[in-house]
């Protein structure tokens, strides 16, 4: 049996992975959903009633440690316990250094980083007591390869590539395992989420949204096959792969001279929009 919590779940990639591991384990599984989107997360349980041993929705907001301390608690007495944390509620934000604003910083970084910090810390301690857990991680490409005009957010996801490494080094020792996923663009309702004071850079995320080259169920197989291959770095796309190899061959000169060349038109865009908003 596999015990499986997923927070943001009610949509997107968590909503996919559940839907996935329901498929490929049906009755061996048991899966929470645990998110903010109360109504979507019920129409996830609904979704998977019976085709699951258990499902439900807990209302839980990463930067509420009385909600996680909750949600662990029901877990831990319907249960017993917990196999896998998925770590992968979160929000998006974008813009360049001059048009994010300190509360838009605070503000994503409280979700996509503290977020993970305060449920992780809740279900370590589970997971030592079980002598065995399982952490998978949801950063993003942006995390390892960035692109300009997504500070916080680039710093958020390298954040969570950081932690996962210092985890899977800390809790090796205790047989807990963690996983970090670094998927480029998908289509989600994560432009929902997304802040931003810039219109290029909602622009640029509807694009990239538009280009997408995997859909979210893709997306999800990809990491269930890698986490059962016991990969640590998650790189779904082929592009994103591309990319992170380019970053580790080539000189750094080099490639930041390739990347700087593929991103130049977005940042001359930004300013432009700058300049005609500075002559309003
Ligand atoms: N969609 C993409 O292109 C993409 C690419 C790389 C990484 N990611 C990452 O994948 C993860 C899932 O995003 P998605 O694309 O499925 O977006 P989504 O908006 O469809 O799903 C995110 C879910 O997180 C929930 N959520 C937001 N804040 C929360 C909070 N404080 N507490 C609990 N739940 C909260 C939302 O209600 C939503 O259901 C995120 O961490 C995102 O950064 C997405």
């Amino acid at each position: 049996m596999q015990r499986i919590l997923i927070t943001g779940a009610a949509s997107g990639l968590g909503k996919g992975l559940a839907e996935t591991w329901a498929k490929r384990l049906g009755k061996q599984a048991k899966i929470c959903i645990a998110d903010v989107n109360d109504e979507r997360g019920q129409e996830v349980v609904s979704q998977l009633q019976g085709q699951v041993a258990d499902v439900l929705y807990v209302h839980c907001d990463i930067t509420s440690e009385s909600d996680i301390s909750e949600l662990a608690n029901i877990l831990q007495t319907r249960w017993g316990g917990v196999d896998t944390v998925v770590n992968n509620a979160g929000v998006a934000t974008g813009g360049s250094l001059l048009g994010e604003s300190i509360e838009q910083w605070q503000w994503v970084m409280d979700i996509n980083v503290l977020g993970m910090v305060r449920v992780s810390q809740r279900f370590l301690p589970m997971f030592r007591k079980q002598g065995s857990g399982r952490f998978i991680n949801i950063a993003s490409q942006a995390g390892i390869t960035p692109v300009p005009c997504m500070g916080s957010y680039n710093a958020a996801k390298a954040a969570v590539v950081g932690l996962s490494e210092t985890w899977y080094l800390e809790f090796k020792p205790q047989n807990i395992d963690v996983h970090v996923v670094c998927p480029s663009f998908f289509k989600t309702n994560l432009d929902e989420s997304m802040r931003t004071s810039e219109p290029t850079a909602r622009m640029m995320m509807d694009r990239m949204f538009d280009k997408a080259t995997m859909t979210t169920e893709q997306v999800a197989a990809y990491i269930l096959d890698a986490v059962e291959k016991q990969q640590f770095l998650i790189v779904t796309h082929p592009e994103g792969r591309l990319a992170y190899r380019l970053k580790k061959f080539l000189s750094r000169p080099r490639y930041l001279a390739t990347m700087a060349k593929k991103t130049g038109g977005m940042v001359k865009r930004m300013l432009a929009e700058h300049q005609e908003r500075k002559g309003e």
